[in-house]
């Protein structure tokens, strides 16, 4: 067992190897849990320094053009050309222009959602911000249905729609993008070399079924800049996570945030299984050496940002 001190707070949390699950203990939805406004506000003048999600939340219109070359962020070798359907889809002005919202759910997507019961309270919220295009319809009670903004990582794509390989999967996709009805779509199109077509086949999708979505796609700074906010908070992240994103972004506009569907641990705080997404059949990956993300070290960063009241997690049920 060995002591360390989690992201600066004062308070030492003890690390135990054998029982991930357990030292994340979060208190019941239900305790007591104070908004810390504050907090809140100096997070967003610290965060306010590195990068602005009113601006970095999407390239505008205006900054490219079609045929321009973009250097991938993950790949500087590797070079996409702005396509002219992509051009089509950037914004003319920020998505997020002048917009403040008094409370906003992230919705992570791990199993401790199953049974949580959270839809309802997850739907009551003012801006509901999901990852990575996951299912509602059949899980609304627990994750609810309310959508403003849904991020899309290309690889999405290969897992969940068969990287499109015949028309099923294409009506598929295009289903699930008309649902979406007017929330921002948010791609990370610039990340890493391998999602070039698949950021191409939705976009084509989008343009040629006239799907009432907005599109946004973060600018190319972006990543760094939340690596080096979190950095700078001795919070040693590797790549964030679109989770722990979607929170840097959210504390430019959100008075406050709530976290559900953040669990990045195979065991409950009752030690039950916990299904890594609540969705579908993907493992426990995030200990393997070759996984850009560090989950349990931005989970802790999140937990104590709980404890001082800048959020809240909700890891069990909802009342
Ligand atoms: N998440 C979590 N615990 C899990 C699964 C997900 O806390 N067991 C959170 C993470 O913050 C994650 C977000 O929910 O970023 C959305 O989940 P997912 O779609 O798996 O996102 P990423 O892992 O970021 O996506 P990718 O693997 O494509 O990078």
């Amino acid at each position: 067992r060995a002591e360390v001190v989690i992201n600066g707070s004062s308070s030492p949390a003890v690390v135990d190897r054998s029982n991930e699950s357990i030292k994340h203990n979060i208190q019941p939805a239900s305790a007591k849990w104070r908004h810390n406004q504050t907090l809140s506000l100096r997070i967003r003048k610290q965060i306010l320094k590195f990068l602005d999600a009113e601006k970095d939340i999407s390239v505008l219109k205006g900054t490219l053009k079609p045929g321009d070359i973009i250097h991938y962020i993950f790949d500087r070798d590797s070079t996409m050309n702005v396509s002219q359907n992509l051009y089509e889809l950037l914004p003319r002005t920020s998505p997020l222009k002048n917009k403040h919202f008094r409370t906003c759910a992230i919705v992570g997507n791990s199993g401790v959602l199953l049974n949580s019961g959270c839809g309802r309270e997850i739907d009551t919220h003012s801006f509901v911000i999901r990852c990575n295009l996951a299912p509602v319809q059949e899980y609304a009670r627990d994750v609810g249905l309310k959508t403003d903004l849904v991020t899309m990582n290309p690889s999405v794509i290969q897992r969940a729609f068969e990287d499109l390989v015949n028309a099923t999967w294409r009506e598929k996709l295009l289903q699930r993008l008309h649902s979406l009805n007017g929330s921002i779509l948010w791609i990370p199109a610039f990340m890493a070399r391998g999602g070039k077509e698949r950021v191409e086949w939705v976009n084509e999708l989008i343009l040629k079924h006239r799907v009432n979505v907005r599109t946004a796609y973060p600018s190319l700074r972006l990543l760094h800049a939340v690596r080096g906010y979190w950095l700078t908070n001795k919070v040693h992240i590797k790549r964030p996570t679109t989770g722990l994103l979607m929170y840097t972004l959210a504390t430019r506009f959100c008075n406050q945030i709530y976290l559900y569907g953040f669990w990045p641990f195979p065991l409950d705080q009752n030690q039950r299984p916990v299904k890594y997404h609540y969705y579908d059949s993907l493992k426990y990956g995030y200990t393997s050496q070759a996984s850009p993300h560090t989950m349990p070290l931005e989970f802790k960063a999140l937990k104590s940002l709980h404890e001082q009241g800048a959020l809240k997690l909700t890891v069990g049920q909802c009342d």
